[in-house]
């Protein structure tokens, strides 16, 4: 079977960062199929090939092909069918996987497209498809429906897959495991225990060559309605009844449904954004905000959350703190609570902290961390997600994309973060935004970096 992937958005940074390296690897790994990039930016095959920064091996350019595309052009459909046609010559069995890594305000006239196309494709072969389709998936609940009832008149659900990069990263995968292979983890995982749960994602990096796709974006479309939220099912779904895809998702949508709109939420830009631009842009860059998981194990604990782009240093960590109830019974307000703090930024490391006696001293003790880590136990070689991502969809498995469900629901969630009226404080680069400490002054907590 011949497979061709033809690459939407071919010449951004999405595909030029994260998809080429991956479908570089996984060629290197035995996978065999096409690549068709599109892109306005190039107009010949030796231009696009220049541009590609990171000196790939002759055994992947040799199937990377390129068409000078405007998806908005009068001759675009049949342009693209012809290309398309000439890869597939002579094949009797065929695989078209159709990557949409643009705006999402592309996405309906390019499924309005691929349609046409699929329409005029005459190949006296046996014609598979896909269509994958980036984050975010949609500008919000009504659009996300819209977007998926046009894709659902080409493709069957089977044959529709949503990405979010974020479940194919290994720390995600490995928060399962961490919680559902292991007794002692899963006797403490609720709100018997846990007082509360921060998660910090401060990225160091602005929006950069992102500009034009950010700006109509911004913090909440782009991290937390998607990488954020899956973050918080992995954390707090009950058990399934096995780690298959049809019982994950079960637990996963049950998480969902039980979160309310977010109400305490606050939105920062930093100052630079789009300087260089000529414009003002007020697009929200930076966001912190509270919620809760209203299920029975997990009513209770909140979740505090802030993440956004030109902090200090890169940092992203999900910090469990436990009850402290020893302090009281010890009647020794030094003693310190119990916790569990998952690093994924610099390095992927679990460490569990717990009281231990301090040497030479009469009954003291202090937090020491007992640390698992992941590259000195596994090595450094583990696949980036894309990697896992894009082999899941050769493979057609289904178990690393979120369903239409969690997706709408992840909309809900956000909605009231997504006003134009919502306050948007201009915080310097390299600082949190105020916002960061004032709501932890009013919730009672200190963020734990
Ligand atoms: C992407 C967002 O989906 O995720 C980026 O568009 C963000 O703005 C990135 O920086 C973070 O992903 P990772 O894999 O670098 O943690």
């Amino acid at each position: 079977m011949r497979r061709i992937i033809i690459q939407y958005g071919g010449t951004g940074d999405l595909a030029e960062k994260k998809l080429y390296p991956a479908y570089r690897n996984l060629m290197e790994r035995g996978y065999e199929f096409e690549l068709l990039a599109l892109g306005r930016r190039f107009s010949t095959r030796e231009e696009f090939l220049a541009s590609l920064a990171h000196g790939a091996p002759p055994s992947f350019l040799e199937h990377l092909h390129y068409l000078h595309y405007d998806m908005n052009g009068p001759d675009a459909v049949s342009q693209l069918a012809s290309a398309i046609m000439a890869l597939v010559k002579g094949t009797s069995e065929v695989e078209l996987i159709y990557y949409l890594a643009l705006q999402p305000s592309l996405y309906e006239a390019a499924i309005g497209e691929i349609k046409a196309i699929d329409a005029t494709l005459a190949c006296h072969c046996t014609l598979k498809k896909k269509i994958i389709v980036e984050k975010p998936f949609g500008f919000d609940t009504e659009s996300a429906l819209r977007y998926n009832t046009i894709l659902e008149q080409a493709f069957t659900d089977q044959e529709i897959y949503r990405v979010d990069h974020y479940l194919g990263k290994e720390f995600m995968q490995n928060l399962l495991l961490m919680r559902f292979h292991n007794d002692i983890i899963r006797r403490i995982w609720d709100n018997q225990t846990i007082e509360s749960i921060q998660i910090i994602f401060d990225e160091e990096h602005g929006v950069d060559q992102r500009l034009g796709f950010y700006e109509q974006i911004g913090v909440v479309r782009d991290t937390i309605q998607n990488h954020i939220l899956q973050i918080i099912t992995f954390l707090t779904m009950a058990e399934p009844a096995s780690i298959s895809f049809e019982d994950i998702v079960i637990e996963k949508q049950k998480v969902l449904r039980s979160i309310s709109p977010i109400e305490e939420f606050h939105m920062g830009r930093y100052e630079s954004l789009g300087a260089n631009s000529g414009r003002v842009i007020t697009t929200p860059t930076y966001a912190a905000f509270k919620l809760f998981v209203n299920t029975y194990y997990f009513a209770g604990i909140p979740i505090y959350v802030r993440t956004g782009k030109m902090q200090k240093k890169a940092k992203s960590l999900i910090y469990i703190k436990f009850k402290n109830t020893t302090r009281e019974v010890m009647h020794d307000e030094s003693i310190a609570e119990n916790g569990v703090i998952i690093t994924i930024h610099p390095e992927l490391t679990i460490d569990i902290s717990m009281n231990l006696k301090v040497p030479n001293t009469s009954w003291k003790s202090k937090p020491v961390l007992f640390r698992f880590n992941q590259s000195e136990t596994f090595g450094v070689n583990t696949p980036e997600a894309y990697e896992q991502i894009v082999e899941k969809i050769l493979l057609s498995d289904k178990s690393l994309f979120p369903t239409m469900e969690e997706i709408t629901e992840s909309w809900r969630i956000v909605a009231p973060m997504l006003t134009d009226d919502a306050p948007v404080e201009v915080y310097p680069v390299r600082t949190l935004p105020r916002f960061t400490q004032a709501m932890a002054k009013e919730n009672n907590f200190t963020w734990f970096a």
